[in-house]
């Protein structure tokens, strides 16, 4: 599709973090027309996107090839009357909204091609993963659209079906709590044993971060990272030890992603937070 026209509603964290990437494609001279529609935009935001051409909360903006949703899912129902205005019959719903359904949009909005994408925290820096999933009615050329424009928030995956969107919930969206809360309590561990606390918690968190952006950047499966600062009789084997046994960390985050998935699944059911 050449130069196809984006309208995002919503330049708030996520918004605003997929807006900059598009932004330095947009510089680069990458063809897209951008409509952004933001009650409260970030003052040098708004002045990047005005100096590239956007147009910005236009009352009469026009109807776009994909009209992406970066509001809270609260918001979901006032923006219908917006976003009918937006829509042609050949639109893509592109929808980071947590927890609303294809289904959902698809009734909202009256479009046939709706993708529904999970994003995670870390996209607010370019390093999150979002997962996808897509109605039938989304044509190869919108998918590849559709992972373009999510490049910015960093790796991209398609899910085979929506059900998997709770398992992604309890992975990649709560993931990063799990990752925090594990430098928590290594600094908690290093304290017991005797660091002062500031240290304790900068050196843990340090360990942790340095330890994902190795992940990153290397080849090597996560696996095999973790045998190479593992030698035989040494420091880490016998913390392994610990952390493997039958009742160490793979029965404990078994249980944790299981109660996460379940907990999505209520409340796509409707359940109150
Ligand atoms: N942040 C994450 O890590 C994350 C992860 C997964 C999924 N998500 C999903 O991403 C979506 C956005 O989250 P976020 O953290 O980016 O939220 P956010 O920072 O609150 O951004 C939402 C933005 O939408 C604006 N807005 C409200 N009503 C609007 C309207 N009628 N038209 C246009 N813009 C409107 C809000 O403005 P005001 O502030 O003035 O209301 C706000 O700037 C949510 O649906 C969330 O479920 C976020």
């Amino acid at each position: 599709m050449d130069a196809p026209s984006v309208a995002l509603l919503g330049a708030g964290q996520m918004g605003g973090a997929l807006l900059r990437g598009w932004l330095s494609a947009i510089q680069r001279g990458g063809g897209l027309t951008l409509s952004v529609l933001e009650p409260d935009f970030d003052p040098d935001l708004e002045r990047q996107l005005a100096a590239a051409g956007a147009v910005l909360n236009a009352p009469d903006a026009k109807p776009a090839d994909v009209v992406v949703l970066a509001v809270k899912p609260q918001q979901t129902q006032a923006v219908v009357e917006q976003v009918r205005g937006l829509v042609h019959p050949g639109s893509v719903i592109l929808s980071i909204m947590a927890g609303v359904t294809t289904g959902t949009l698809n009734e909202l909005f009256g479009v046939q091609k709706v993708v529904r994408a999970m994003p995670n925290t870390p996209g607010q820096i370019g390093q999150g993963v979002t997962c996808y999933v897509a109605t039938a009615a989304c044509q190869d050329r919108d998918l590849l659209l559709v992972g373009q424009l999510l490049e910015p928030l960093g790796a991209v995956e398609r899910l085979p079906n929506e059900r998997l969107m709770d398992v992604i919930t309890a992975v990649a969206g709560s993931g990063p709590a799990y990752v925090f809360l594990l430098a928590e309590v290594l600094a908690a561990a290093a304290e017991m044993e005797g660091l002062e606390p500031a240290a304790a918690s900068r050196i843990a968190r340090q360990t942790v971060a340095g330890a994902g952006a190795l992940m990153l950047a290397s080849q090597e499966s996560s696996t095999n990272l973790r045998k190479q600062v593992t030698s035989p009789g040494g420091t880490t084997e016998a913390a392994l030890d610990v952390l493997q046994a039958g009742d160490g960390l793979m029965p404990l985050l078994r249980r944790a992603v299981a109660a996460a998935t379940q907990r999505s699944r209520e409340l796509g059911r409707g359940a109150q937070p």
